[in-house]
C-alpha cells in the first residue's frame, strides 16, 4: 500500500488543465484507447486519483475547502514509466567509441566497482532520483551494482520521495572483473536479504536481477528461479539479444540452448513481471515465448542507436502480443528524459520501415509501461483509485516548442511536437501521490 499523502494538509485536492490519458493501447483500440480533456480536473484523495472530467461537470462536485492548482494553459499526463535503466551508470553516459561488450568493460564496470562505497552510492541514487522527477519519471525498474549497499542507497533515495521503484542487485558470477562477481550462493543470499528488507516495503519493489546470461553460470541462474518461485510477486530484469557478439557469445557459453531467449526459458525465467532490456536479435519463436509467458521487453532506442547495438522490432511484438515498455537504458542511454527517449523510438520504428503514432509512443511511456512491469491496477492511467502520480508538460517551455505547438490543432500533434522537441525543460511540474514533486523554476 502506498502512504498517505507526504506533502499536504488537504484531504482533496484538484488540478485543473488540458488532461490525456489512455485505457488502452491505440494500436489495438484506435481512437477509443485515450481520454482528452480539453479543461479537464483531475480530483485527488489522500493520494489517489478519485475522478476525472471536465471542469464544467467536476468542479461543481469538489468540496468548498478543496484546493484546484490551476495547470490551464499546460498538459497534464500520467507519469512517465521507465522500464529499464542503471542509476548506477549516471557518470558513464557520453562514453565515446565502443559497442556492447568493449563499452561494458572499459567504461561500465569500472564505474559501477565504486558502489561499495555506500556514501557514494547515496549521492548517486539522490542525484538519479532528482534527474527522474525533473524530467516527469514516477516510476522506474532500475538496475544497482552488484553491491547490497548500492541497492539500499537507491531504495533509500526513491522512498525518500515516495516514487515507485521497482531495484534489484545486479547478479554476475562469472565474466566479469573479480572486484564485481559474487557466487551464485552469495548472490542467492544477498537477494533474499534484500528482499525482506525491501519489497512491498510502501511503493518498493525488488527485482532478482541477472545481470545477462554470460555473466552468470548455470547456477546462478538456476537459483534466480528458485528465488522467484518462493517470492511470488517479486521480478526479474536482465538484458537479451541487444548485440549480435553478445548473441554468439551466449550461444557459446549455454551451447544446448535453442536461442539467447531459451537459456533463461531453460531457467524459469520468463514470467509475469519479467523484463529484458533490448530484445533486438530475436525471430519468431522467441517472441511468441515471450508472449505466451507474459514476459515483458524494454525497448531502450537511445542505448540502441548510441552503442550500435540494431533496431528493435516494435511492429513484431505488436503482432505478437508482446508486453512492451519504453527505457532510457542510463549510461548506454543518451538521456533521462522519456520525450527524447520517445523521439528516438519514432526514429528508430523509421529505420525500420515502421511507424510510431505520437498516441502509441505516449500510451507507452505510461499505461504501456504499467502493463509491462503488472502494474497498471495502480498507476499508468487516471482510472478512478490510481496512484495520483502525474506530469504537468509546458508546451512554453522553449521559443521553438511555443512556435511549433501555436499550429498544432489535434492532441495526437502536440504530443508529437513535445516527443519531438521536448526534453526536461517541457516538464512544468512532476506531482506524487496527487503532491507537487518537482516544479521547474520560472526561467
Ligand atoms: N548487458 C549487460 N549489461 C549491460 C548494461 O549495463 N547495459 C547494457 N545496455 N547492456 C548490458
Ligand atoms: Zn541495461
Amino acid at each position: 500500500m502506498p502512504e498517505p499523502n507526504r506533502g499536504h494538509a488537504a484531504a482533496v485536492t484538484a488540478v485543473r488543465g488540458e488532461i490525456l490519458d489512455f485505457v488502452g493501447d491505440p494500436a489495438v483500440q484506435g481512437e477509443a484507447a485515450h481520454r482528452h480533456h480539453h479543461d479537464g480536473v483531475l480530483v485527488v484523495r489522500d493520494g489517489r486519483v478519485a475522478a476525472l472530467g471536465p471542469a464544467a461537470q467536476i468542479l461543481a462536485t469538489l468540496p468548498a475547502d478543496a484546493a484546484v492548482t490551476d495547470y490551464r494553459g499546460k498538459l497534464i499526463v500520467p507519469g512517465f514509466v521507465d522500464t529499464h535503466t542503471h542509476y548506477a551508470q549516471t557518470d558513464v553516459i557520453a562514453s565515446h567509441g565502443a559497442q556492447l561488450l568493449d563499452w561494458l568493460e572499459r567504461y561500465t564496470y569500472p564505474v559501477e566497482s565504486r558502489f561499495g562505497d555506500p556514501e557514494h552510492a547515496r549521492e548517486v541514487a539522490d542525484f538519479f532520483v532528482q534527474e527522474l522527477l525533473r524530467n516527469g519519471t514516477t516510476t522506474a525498474m532500475v538496475l544497482a551494482t552488484t553491491h547490497k549497499v548500492s541497492v539500499d542507497a537507491i531504495f533509500e533515495a526513491a522512498d525518500l520521495r515516495s516514487l515507485r521503484l521497482v531495484a534489484g542487485k545486479v547478479l554476475m558470477d562469472r565474466n566479469v572483473p573479480e572486484q564485481l562477481r559474487d557466487t551464485a550462493e552469495s548472490g542467492y543470499a544477498d537477494s533474499e536479504e534484500l528482499i525482506g528488507r525491501w519489497h512491498h516495503r510502501h511503493r518498493l519493489s525488488y527485482a532478482v536481477t541477472p545481470r545477462f546470461a554470460p555473466a552468470s553460470t548455470e547456477r546462478q541462474l538456476e537459483l534466480c528461479g528458485r528465488l522467484l518461485d518462493r517470492h511470488p510477486g517479486v521480478f526479474l530484469q536482465s538484458h537479451l539479444a541487444e548485440n549480435r557478439m553478445e548473441v554468439a557469445w551466449a550461444a557459446e557459453l549455454f551451447p544446448g540452448s535453442r536461442s539467447y531467449l531459451d537459456i533463461y526459458d531453460r531457467h524459469g525465467l520468463l514470467r509475469e513481471r519479467a523484463v529484458y532490456a533490448h530484445c533486438i536479435h530475436l525471430d519468431r519463436k522467441d517472441r511468441q515465448r515471450m508472449a505466451a509467458t507474459g514476459t515483458a521487453m524494454a525497448f531502450c532506442p537511445t542505448s540502441n542507436l548510441f552503442l550500435g547495438s540494431g533496431l528493435f522490432d516494435a511492429q513484431a511484438a505488436l503482432d505478437l502480443g508482446v508486453r512492451v515498455g519504453i527505457g532510457t537504458d542510463i549510461g548506454g542511454g543518451t538521456s533521462l528524459s522519456m520525450l527524447r527517449t520517445l523521439d528516438e523510438a519514432y526514429k528508430v520504428c523509421r529505420l525500420a520501415g515502421q511507424d510510431l503514432s505520437p498516441l502509441r509512443a505516449f500510451y507507452l511511456a505510461t499505461l504501456g509501461g504499467a502493463r509491462a512491469l503488472y502494474l497498471d491496477d495502480r498507476i499508468g492511467s487516471f482510472d478512478a483509485g490510481r496512484e495520483a502520480d502525474f506530469v504537468v508538460l509546458d508546451p512554453a517551455a522553449t521559443p521553438l516548442l511555443a512556435r511549433r505547438l501555436a499550429t498544432a490543432e489535434t492532441i495526437a500533434d502536440k504530443l508529437f511536437a513535445f516527443m519531438v522537441l521536448g526534453d526536461d525543460r517541457a516538464v512544468h511540474a512532476t506531482h506524487i501521490l496527487g503532491a507537487p514533486a518537482w516544479r521547474r523554476a520560472a526561467p
